[in-house]
């Protein structure tokens, strides 16, 4: 048993992807690509413990500044955005990014003169920098979100020349469906900072070591409790659901659900430590489809498919009330989706109110 425990609790998030590489070859360039994010992650952890004492709070040009989604940007939005698109970009394994704090996927080649894809720049990174950053300056739990695609390879574009219509779409190629990421993950900035990732083959959750300032392997293989006592949701937008959506929730207040369990609420506001809560405890974590919203408010691209991969990888299911989340296809970057996501057989009991209310 000591060796054990002494082989998983030593094992870090470097020396996990170094096996990972040498078992499956198509994977060696992930280990640089994850030093990247995981690099990006304990700075940004970092920047957040630390932005009471150095004024990094607050909103970015005192509230003037809104990104595409029409939020006011905080200070930490943009600063953390940068951090990482820096942290990607000196990979040397990337093509194009996008974020959410990004109007549209931008080019990151290793040498700004190079082209945007060269055999290299392999992968396409999706991300959430600062999820749940509304709670920042209160200290609230936040996180960032990624996805990893493997770049098309027809999408090349010409010698540093300018881009034609063609390139320009390609750039945009970050429009894969959940179902064609090749790993995804999150790092949430908590009681303490912990990295979240799947490859395709299972949940690996690993905490950061401060004393060695390494992310050491806590969680392996995590899988989320099949039924429930636990929903979270923003209940406010409840009289908005849609009626199969509502009728579940009130039928789990009342214990007269399909699992007979009477739930209680937990809702932090930041998806990366509702998830994560999902995962570890089990539960149901939505942001369904209302009158206002009928997408909801989460985006497909770096919150709804990545967190799906990892639910999914973890047992459990998500879905936008009617199909996998997986499995919707893109329109355009920052579109958003419903979600309810977590524990099999409740989320199974919310698919089966939709399929029968049709
Ligand atoms: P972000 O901070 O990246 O914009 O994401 C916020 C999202 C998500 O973290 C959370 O689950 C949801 O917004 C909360 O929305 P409400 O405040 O409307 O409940
Ligand atoms: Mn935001
Ligand atoms: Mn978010
Ligand atoms: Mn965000």
């Amino acid at each position: 048993v000591f060796d054990e425990v002494c082989e998983t609790t030593g094992v870090t998030l470097t020396r996990f992807m170094i096996e990972v590489a040498f078992l499956n070859p198509e994977m060696q360039e992930l280990p640089a690509l994850f030093s990247g994010i995981s690099t990006a992650c304990k700075a940004i952890s970092d920047m957040v413990k630390r932005s009471q004492l150095t004024g990094l709070v607050g909103y970015a040009d005192g509230g003037g500044s809104i990104n595409v989604q029409g939020e006011e940007q905080k200070t930490l939005d943009i600063m953390t955005n940068d951090v990482l698109k820096r942290a990607l970009r000196f990979t040397g394994k990337l093509g194009v990014l996008a974020s959410e704090e990004e109007d549209t996927p931008v080019g990151v080649p290793l040498n700004p003169k190079d082209v945007v894809f060269d055999e290299t720049s392999k992968y396409t990174a999706v991300f959430d920098p600062l999820d749940g950053s509304s709670n920042v300056d209160a200290g609230i739990p936040t996180g960032t979100i990624f996805g990893i695609f493997e770049h098309d390879d027809e999408c090349e574009i010409a010698e540093g020349g300018s881009m034609t219509e063609d390139e320009l779409l390609c750039l945009q190629n970050t429009l894969k469906p959940g179902t064609d990421l090749i790993a995804s993950g999150y790092c949430l900035y908590s009681s303490s900072c912990f990295f979240v990732v799947t490859l395709g083959a299972g949940v690996y959750g690993f905490t950061l070591d401060e004393n060695i300032g390494e992310f050491v392997l806590t969680h392996p293989n995590i899988k989320v409790p099949e039924t429930s006592k636990i929903y979270s949701f923003n209940e406010a937008n409840m009289p908005q659901w849609d009626v199969p959506m509502r009728e579940t929730v009130e039928k789990w207040r009342l214990g007269t659900g399909a699992s007979g369990n009477s739930f209680t609420s937990r809702y932090i506001g930041s998806m990366v430590g509702d998830v994560h809560r999902t995962l570890l405890y089990g539960g149901v974590f939505g942001y369904p489809s209302d009158k206002k919203n009928v997408n909801g408010k989460l985006r497909l691209l770096y919150e709804g498919a990545p967190m799906s991969f990892l639910m999914e990888q973890a047992g459990g299911l998500s879905t936008d009330g009617r199909g996998r989340v997986m499995e919707i296809v893109p329109k355009e970057v920052h579109q958003r989706v419903p979600i309810i996501m977590g524990s099999k057989k409740d989320v199974q009991e919310v698919i089966d109110a939709y399929a029968k209310s049709k």
